[in-house]
């Protein structure tokens, strides 16, 4: 595991959209895994600017996006199908056709979760996976105690994951209680993770999946075993370590 540590948000934002430009120059058709959370936001920020700036091309990639609530109805603006949409498809020039979500709407969760996973595969896999990092060390939406085999599933919130979530609906409430994540081991299968992190909030999280042991607990701590992982985070999510 590589760990960076930058100044800001912008620069690790900027130095995100680096790994992602240079692999849509080797890799026009690559396959990028698209996260959700504020802390990815300085990366598609970055990104849209060098497409329309620069020209840099998305026309071939493919976007898989990590997790999804359940139980939002279609088309609500906190569902990460439209956040995607919102941050990054429509800033770039990547063919909405080839971007997916988990389908939390489904009837056949189970099914629907099989499914995705396919078409991961069918699409080549991941070469690119953005991540963030959840308070409690969460990846995707694999809370603590996921196996770190685990595919596409649904799962449950912890209460403090729909605190820190509350903020983007106007209350608790309206947070939903399950959600449908790609599996750690799934996420594992991305052949480069990039996973960002700013903020004392975070702190004690870094400091657990990049020096705690590999354990269940701490999702984000199986990065340890991935071969091409780099972590980008400021000062003060380094703070702890
Ligand atoms: C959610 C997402 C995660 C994200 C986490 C942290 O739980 N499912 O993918 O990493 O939030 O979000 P933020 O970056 O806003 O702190």
């Amino acid at each position: 595991m590589e760990v960076v540590i930058l100044p800001d948000a912008a620069r690790i934002g900027a130095m995100a959209a680096d790994a992602i430009e240079a692999l849509l120059k080797r890799k026009p058709d690559a396959v990028l895994g698209l996260a959700t959370g504020s802390s990815p936001l300085p990366i598609y920020d970055e990104l849209a600017r060098r497409h329309v700036e620069n020209g840099l091309d998305f026309s071939r990639a493919h976007g898989f996006a990590l997790d999804e609530y359940v139980g939002l109805p279609v088309g609500h603006r906190e569902s990460y199908r439209e956040v995607i949409r919102r941050e990054f498809s429509d800033r770039v020039n990547i063919d909405p056709r080839n971007v997916h979500s988990p389908n939390g709407a489904a009837e056949d969760i189970l099914a629907a979760c099989e499914e995705y996973e396919r078409a991961i595969k069918s699409a080549g896999g991941v070469d690119l996976q953005i991540l963030g990092v959840g308070t409690d060390g969460h990846i995707g939406f694999n809370e603590p105690g996921s196996s770190l085999a685990s595919r596409t599933r649904i799962k449950t919130l912890i209460e403090q994951t729909r605190k820190d979530n509350a903020r983007f609906f106007s209350s608790i409430e309206e947070v939903p209680h399950h959600v449908v994540t790609q599996g750690l081991g799934t996420i594992m299968d991305a052949r480069h993770v990039v996973l960002v992190a700013t903020g004392a909030q975070k702190a004690q999280a870094v400091r657990d999946f990049v020096e705690g042991p590999v354990s269940a607990i701490c999702a984000a701590s199986v990065l340890q075993l991935h071969p091409h992982a780099t972590v980008l985070i400021d000062e003060a999510a380094a703070s702890s370590l």
